[in-house]
């Protein structure tokens, strides 16, 4: 029976080598172990845990010399840098000799094929290599910003990107793709927000499962799924002082309850490798972090995939002052980083390290079966190539995706009336509308901060799709650039790939004279439409931390001015990140959040524009008053002195000012979590609960499943279709370790028709109420839960449920 079982084996393992049968069918003997251990512990990755892959990787590492091994440890970029110094090594011989076990950078049939040819024809044990890349947004096919996309509230949304991105990935031979970022990030100073989907984790969760199931289909093996690599391993989001590559230092309750969950989401959806991050928590670097890397990820969630440092980040272990180069890789290398990304420590390091005993082979081991097992998995040693496709093109089909996926993303935060009703939408009638500002019409800046091999050639602006919606009735003026003079000379420097400098970021030279054109185009019509933000390219993503967090450049200027001709004003944000809005909230009576939104910007942007499209983007980010408000994010832990009501003014007696809040801003978000409009009206009725009162045994006992159903009629009151985001938020008003005002548990996408009304449920169980106690176990104690239902965080439909002993 079992030399049957494994017979099927023996080929597999015969076939990519004929002449080790034998030698073969001699270790599947010994390796019954594997299938036991695979079955006991319960594992997320079924594919990655299976008895044939495992045999496979078993056979053909036995097979292997060290420096063989120590070939699949690492990664090299051959082609374009996202990080310092890149190397140049001679990738042809490496390849020849097995010992390039992954690239990145690599993009394109015929440049992964080179190498794949040399690896596995060359190659003493024709081992393929794993071609990797920064495929975040889309590939091709550049679609909006993850922030953006987790704007949408919807994870069909974000399957859809993940599985366009997988597709054209594997079309130019990328198997394996840097994505999701599934970082929480409650601060955005810290540029890289704008890979993240924002502050809170349980929707950060619920997009991280669909990244993955996007990206991976459940089944790794087929020709159009990606594996992914879910970053930054851990808590890189939480960067002291929102700036990059810093420290983080936390709880663990915290580190578990927030920042890991998304992880811990994407790893039980069966995630095949994680990127471990650049920052240190709690004084551990998290690239030599045996806590997060091993008892974490390993021993607690069941992870079988492996784990890729990021760019450089061994090598610079050397900088957090934990040793040397050898010691620094050692340490990685333990903890549980299996490969090492553009550093080039592990090739030099580690065989000697081996040879003397100070680090067991058995660890190395262990790395490259993490490894092989991925490339297995995904089929690599059967269908090494890539076969050569037709050439990319922005086909009708991937811009209607991009386009409605964008038209889910736009947050309208504000809408009032300017006449007879609101602002927006615009009608069709007859009037003059001037466009402004440097973000009307710039190709490149709507691709956004990670669209590596997206082309601005495919992107079409608001200004263009304007102009075919109204002809000679569009005015345009650009007003100014997204940098003031001195600021410009530093943008060739900054740039990391050759991409030219987009031309919306150019200073103009006179902004003063252009602006005053820019106010008397405003003049000549009814209403003006300013298009204003940050550059995606140069202000968003990695390395872009910012200080001050208002528009840049003159854009300040430039609204003021528009905004004194008393003309109705449209402003729509472009930007990766919350910026500080305060004083456009305050004097502009239409605002739209429209992020980085991917090659069809202007076509989804006047989609909603003229209410073709109903907005029903929320933000997945608080949208702050002032800078000095961050790290703000709307679950925050309680106080003893909460301030209540209005914090607009100083302080009038001892009980308004000895409570937490600032003496010059309001503690609130400008516009906070979940806030969203729609161009019709919702009306939430009464929540209900199925079970008022749930036995604490019967929810730890429960798993998954949902325990109580919270019920609610959500009525369209208005006279067009909306979609609605409900959001169901929780209190736990009686916790052994304090718990949030509020925090999202639940939340549905509900499309209503003018007049219609929907009963919506929304489960409650195990995972949505339980904490961290200060055992750090994962519990629910007796207690009363407040639950809010509503289209924001503010939301007051309110009832109740306790848990009882
Ligand atoms: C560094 C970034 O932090 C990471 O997100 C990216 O995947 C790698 N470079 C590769 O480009």
């Amino acid at each position: 029976m079992m030399v049957a079982v494994y017979d099927d084996e023996v080929m597999k393992i015969s076939s990519f080598c004929p002449r080790h049968r034998l030698l073969a069918l001699l270790l599947l003997s010994g390796l019954s172990w594997l299938t036991a251990a695979a079955q006991s512990a319960p594992r997320p990755n079924a594919q990655l845990a299976s008895k044939p892959v495992n045999l496979r990787v078993d056979a053909l590492l036995k097979q292997m010399t060290l420096d063989e091994k120590i070939g699949q440890l690492v990664q090299y970029a051959a082609g374009y840098a996202t990080g310092p110094g890149a190397s140049n090594l001679k990738y042809d011989e490496l390849a020849a000799r097995g010992q390039l076990g992954s690239m990145l950078n690599v993009t394109g049939a015929e440049a992964t094929n080179h190498y794949q040819h040399l690896a596995v024809e060359k190659s003493r044990l024709h081992i393929p290599i794993l071609f990797g890349q920064d495929v975040i947004h889309g590939h091709r096919t550049t679609f909006p910003v993850p922030l953006a996309l987790a704007a949408s509230w919807d994870p069909a949304a974000v399957e859809t990107v993940a599985r366009f991105g997988a597709t054209e990935a594997r079309a130019d031979g990328i198997a394996w793709v840097f994505s999701p970022m599934v970082d929480i990030a409650r601060d955005p100073r810290w540029g890289r927000i704008v890979e993240s989907a924002g502050e809170d984790p349980y929707l950060g969760s619920a997009l991280a499962r669909a990244w993955v199931h996007g990206y991976q289909q459940d089944d790794l093996s087929r020709p159009d799924s990606a594996a992914v690599s879910v970053k930054h391993f851990a808590a890189y989001g939480a960067a002291i002082a929102g700036r990059d590559y810093n420290a983080t230092d936390m709880s663990e309750i915290t580190l578990r309850q927030v920042y890991l969950e998304p992880y811990r989401a994407a790893v039980e959806a069966g995630a095949a490798t994680l990127m471990s991050s650049f920052n240190s928590i709690n004084g551990i670097p998290a690239t030599a972090n045996p806590f997060t890397l091993t008892q974490v990820l390993r021993n607690e969630w069941g992870f079988d995939g492996f784990v890729v440092s990021d760019w450089g980040a061994v090598a610079e272990l050397r900088n957090h002052s934990i040793g040397d180069g050898p010691t620094v890789a050692r340490k990685a290398l333990e903890a549980g980083v299996d490969m090492d990304m553009e550093g080039g420590l592990y090739s030099t390091v580690i065989a000697a390290q081996v040879r003397s005993g100070a680090i067991p082979e058995s660890v190395v081991d262990e790395a490259v079966r993490r490894i092989l097992r991925v490339k297995f998995a995904l089929g690599l040693f059967d269908n090494p190539y890539t076969p050569a496709g037709p050439a990319y093109d922005a086909t009708p089909e991937r811009r209607a995706a991009a386009r409605k996926v964008a038209e889910e993303t736009f947050v309208l935060l504000k809408n009032d009336a300017a006449g007879a009703g609101p602002l927006l939408p615009l009608t069709a009638k007859a009037q003059k509308v001037a466009l402004i500002g440097p973000l009307a019409d710039a190709p490149a800046e709507m691709l956004g901060a990670w669209a590596v091999t997206g082309d601005p050639k495919y992107a079409v602006t608001l200004k263009t799709a304007l102009a075919a919606r109204l002809g000679d009735r569009l005015l345009y003026a650009k007003g100014c650039g997204l940098l003031s003079g001195e600021d410009a000379n530093v943008l060739e420097r900054a740039s990391f790939t050759d991409q030219p400098v987009a031309a919306a970021e150019l200073p103009i030279p006179d902004d003063e004279k252009t602006i005053a054109e820019a106010v008397e185009t405003a003049k000549k019509a009814d209403l003006v439409i300013l298009a204003l933000g940050e550059s995606a390219s140069w202000m968003e993503g990695e390395a872009a931390s910012r200080a001050y967090l208002g528009f840049t450049g003159t854009q300040q200027k430039l609204l003021e001015a528009v905004s004194a001709t008393g003309k109705p004003v449209i402003l729509i944000v472009l930007a990766g990140r919350p910026l500080e809005i305060k004083w456009a909230a305050e004097h502009v009576p239409a605002i739209l959040e429209a992020w980085s939104p991917g090659i069809e910007a202007g076509p989804a942007l006047v989609d909603v524009l003229f209410g073709d499209v109903n907005p029903s983007g929320k933000l997945p980010s608080s949208l702050p008053r002032a800078v000095g408000q961050e790290p703000l994010y709307y679950a925050q832990l309680p106080t003893g002195r909460p301030a209540h009501g209005d914090l607009s003014h100083m302080p009038r007696n001892s009980a308004e000012r000895f409570v937490s809040r600032y003496m010059d801003e309001d503690n609130a978000a400008l516009y906070p979590f979940g806030w969203g409009l729609s161009y019709t009206r919702f009306r939430y009725g009464q929540p209900t609960i199925s079970r008022g009162e749930v036995p604490r045994r019967e929810l730890l006992a429960s798993g998954h499943r949902p325990m109580v159903k919270v019920g609610i009629d959500v009525k369209n009151t208005g006279s067009v279709a909306g979609t609605e985001v409900v959001q169901l938020y929780i209190r736990n008003t009686a916790a052994s370790v304090e718990q949030p005002v509020r925090e999202l548990k639940g939340f549905i996408r509900v499309a209503l028709a003018p007049g219609e009304s929907k009963h919506v449920e929304l489960p409650l169980g195990f995972d949505e109420l339980s904490f961290y106690n200060v055992d750090l176990q994962r519990i629910v104690e007796p207690t009363t839960y407040k639950i809010w239902v509503g289209g924001s965080s503010l939301a007051t439909a309110e009832t109740s449920l306790t848990v009882t002993e």
